[in-house]
C-alpha cells in the first residue's frame, strides 16, 4: 500500500511552518539545498562506514555518490551520514568488541534523524553486521550496497586469496620451506584494488547472507569493487529505496523466519564462514525472529557446499561472479526445493522469481548439486560436556582425518599463554594432541577475538603437520581453515567447562555424532569448577567493562542484553 508523501516520517521535521522547521529545513539549506526538495518527498539515509582506517571500505565515499544519483532520479531526498567503521584487519584488540557499539550509532543516527529509508554501505566483515543489527532496531525500509570484494590476488601468475594464503604463507615461512623475500613479495601482491577479502571470508559471507536474506539487490555479494557493475548495483539501490519507501516495504517484511532458513542454507551452499552464525542470530535477535544455534544444523547439515571458493576450495569471489553468482547458487538451491521460494525481498519479488533464470557459467567454480566440493557443509554443533550450550565447526575447512578424534589435551589459559609456549621446543605435544585456548569468547578477551585457528607448533610444522585437532571460546576469521572447534559455550571466563580443561585430559570430537566430550568424571569436574575463580577483569571503567556486564554468548549471538529487540523510529520526546 502507498504512502502518502506528508506522511513520511521526515515530514515530522521538514513539513511544517513553525519555527522548528525553520530550524530543520534552514540549517539543512547551508548545504545548498533548494526550496522544492522539501516538498515531502522521502529521505534517504545513506549510512557509511567509508573509512581509511578501514581498507576494505575506503571507496565507499564514490559508492556513496552513485547511490546518491539513484535517489535523486526517483524523487528522494539523499543525506550521506557516517557511523563508527571497523576495520577487521586494523582494530585492536578486535573489530568484534565494536560490532554492538557501532550497531547503537546505526540504530540511533537514524533514529534521532528525519529519515524515512536507509542505504546501508558497508564492507569488512563487522559494519556488515552491525549497520544491520542497528537498523533492524529501527525497521525503516533498508537495502544493503557492499561494497564488493577484491580483484583476485596475483603471486608468480598465480591467484592467492586474503587470509587464507595468509595463514598459507606463514606456515610455510615458520616451516622454512618459504624465504622472508618471497614472504614480503607475496604481501604486496595480495591486495591489488579497492573493496573487501576475496575469499569466502566473513566480508563475502555476510554479502552472501544479505542477498540471500533478501535485503540487498541480486549480485550484491559478488560483483568485484571496481567493476563499473558495482556502482550500477549502487544506483538502483538508490533508486529502489525511494520505492520502497512509497510502498512501506519495511525491513521486518523482508527479515522474516524464512529467510533467516534461508540464508542458513546458502551458507552452507557456498561454504561460508562460522563467523555467520553468531551475526545472523544477533540480527534475528533484534528483528525479534526466533533463530537458534540448533536451527543451523537442522537446516544446513544436508547442504552440499557447491561453490569452490577459498577456504574451502579453490577460486575466489571475481571467478564467483563471472561464473554466476549468488542468484545462480539460489536458483539451483531453489530447484531442490531447498528455499522458500515465496521469500519477500527488497525488489518487491520473491526469492523465488528473483533468481528463476539464474545462469552457471562456469560448473568449476558453481558446481553441479549431484557433484559438489563437499557432501555435507553447512555448519556442525556440537554438544557434550565440553560444550553444554553447543559449539560450531566448519567441516568444508575441516580434515576429513580428524572429523573423529580422540586426544590429549595442551592447555593455554589465555592467547598470551598460547604465544608464550606453542613454540617452546620442549612443549609436550604431538599431531594426535588437542589444542586448548581458554577464556577467549565474548567475555574472556573480551571480544571474542579470530584466534580459534590457533598455529601449529613449529617443531610438528617442520616435520610437515598441517592440521591438529583445536578447541577454543573463540572464532575464527572465515578465511581460515582447519578441524577447529569454535564458540564453545558457556564461555571459560563465564564458568564453562572449557575452563576446567587441565594438560593431560583426553577430549572426544566426533563430528558426525555431533559430540564435544572431557573425558574427565561428573565428580573430578565439580571438585575443579568449586576451586575455580574467574580471571580478573581487563577493564574496571569505560566501554569494555559495560560490554563485558551486558555481553552474552556466542550461542545467543554476543549482543549486548539490553539491545535485543526491533524498538522502532518513534522519537521518545518532541523538540519545542
Ligand atoms: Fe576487511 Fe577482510 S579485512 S574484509
Amino acid at each position: 500500500m502507498a504512502i502518502e508523501p506528508r506522511l513520511f516520517r521526515s515530514a515530522e521535521w521538514f513539513g511544517q511552518n513553525d519555527k522548528e522547521s525553520f530550524i530543520h529545513r534552514g540549517w539543512m539549506r547551508n548545504q545548498g539545498l533548494p526550496t522544492h526538495v522539501f516538498d515531502g518527498r522521502p529521505v534517504i539515509g545513506i549510512c557509511n562506514t567509508w573509512s581509511e582506517l578501514t581498507p576494505c571500505n575506503a571507496h565507499l565515499r564514490t559508492l556513496a555518490d552513485h547511490v546518491k544519483r539513484g535517489v535523486w532520479e526517483a524523487g528522494g531526498l539523499p543525506v550521506e551520514f557516517p557511523v563508527m567503521s571497523t576495520g577487521e584487519s586494523t582494530l585492536r584488540p578486535t573489530a568484534m568488541l565494536f560490532r554492538n557499539l557501532v550497531s547503537m550509532d546505526v540504530e540511533e543516527s537514524i533514529r534521532a534523524n528525519p529519515i524515512d529509508g536507509v542505504i546501508l554501505l558497508c564492507g569488512c566483515d563487522k559494519t556488515t553486521v552491525s549497520l544491520v543489527m542497528g537498523a533492524a532496531s529501527c525497521n525503516l525500509p533498508t537495502i544493503v550496497v557492499s561494497g564488493g570484494p577484491m580483484l583476485n590476488g596475483k603471486y608468480k601468475s598465480k591467484d592467492i586469496g586474503s587470509g587464507t594464503d595468509v595463514w598459507r604463507l606463514s606456515e610455510e615461512l615458520k616451516a622454512g620451506t618459504l624465504t622472508q623475500p618471497e614472504f614480503n613479495e607475496a604481501e604486496a601482491c595480495m591486495s591489488r584494488s579497492a573493496g573487501s577479502c576475496m575469499t569466502m571470508g566473513t566480508a563475502s559471507t555476510m554479502a552472501s547472507m544479505v542477498e540471500a536474506l533478501g535485503i540487498a539487490l541480486p549480485q550484491n555479494a559478488a560483483i568485484p569493487a571496481v567493476d563499473a557493475r558495482r556502482a550500477v548495483l549502487a544506483h538502483m539501490a538508490g533508486r529502489r529505496i525511494v520505492e520502497m519507501v512509497r510502498e512501506d516495504l519495511t525491513l521486518s517484511k523482508v527479515l522474516t523466519i524464512e529467510a533467516f532458513e534461508n540464508a542458513i542454507r546458502v551458507n552452507g551452499a557456498i561454504g561460508g564462514s562460522t563467523n555467520a552464525v553468531i551475526h545472523l542470530i544477533a540480527i534475528a535477535g533484534r528483528i525479534e525472529v526466533p533463530l537458534t544455534l540448533s536451527d543451523w544444523d537442522r537446516l544446513g547439515n544436508d547442504i552440499p557446499t557447491i561453490v569452490d571458493l577459498m577456504p574451502s576450495g579453490r577460486f575466489l569471489m571475481e571467478d564467483f561472479y563471472y561464473a554466476g553468482g549468488l542468484p545462480a547458487v539460489m536458483r539451483i538451491l531453489d530447484s531442490r526445493g531447498l528455499l522458500h521460494s515465496t521469500a519477500l525481498t527488497v525488489t518487491g519479488a520473491s526469492i523465488g522469481e528473483s533468481v528463476k533464470d539464474a545462469p552457471v557459467w562456469n560448473q568449476e567454480v558453481i558446481r553441479p548439486f549431484e557433484t559438489p566440493l563437499i557432501e555435507h557443509g553447512g555448519i556442525a554443533v556440537l554438544r557434550g560436556n565440553l560444550a553444554p550450550d553447543g559449539a560450531v565447526l566448519k567441516p568444508s575447512a575441516a580434515s576429513p582425518s580428524l572429523m573423529q578424534h580422540r586426544g590429549r589435551a595442551v592447555v593455554f589459559r589465555d592467547i598470551e599463554d598460547y604465544r608464550r609456549r606453542i613454540n617452546d621446543p620442549d612443549l609436550d605435544v604431538d599431531e594426535n594432541s588437542v589444542l586448548v585456548l581458554q577464556n577467549c569468547g565474548p567475555k574472556g578477551y573480551p571480544g571474542m577475538p579470530e584466534v580459534g585457528n590457533m598455529g601449529l607448533p613449529r617443531k610438528l610444522l617442520e616435520r610437515g603437520v598441517r592440521d591438529m585437532v583445536r578447541v577454543s571460546d573463540a572464532r575464527m576469521s572465515g578465511t581460515a581453515y582447519g578441524t577447529v572447534v569454535l564458540h564453545v559455550c558457556p564461555e571459560a571466563a563465564a564458568g564453562g567447562p572449557l575452563a576446567l580443561v587441565r594438560e593431560g585430559d583426553f577430549i572426544d570430537l566426533n563430528v558426525p555424532a555431533r559430540r564435544l566430550h572431557l573425558d574427565v568424571s561428573d565428580e573430578e569436574l565439580s571438585s575443579r569448577k568449586a576451586q575455580w575463580r574467574p580471571p580478573e577483569p581487563v577493564a574496571s571503567s569505560g566501554y569494555q567493562f559495560m560490554y563485558v556486564q551486558h555481553v552474552m554468548q556466542a550461542s545467543e549471538g554476543a549482543d549486548l542484553d539490553f539491545l535485543i529487540g526491533c524498538r522502532g523510529t518513534k522519537v521518545t520526546r518532541e523538540a519545542h
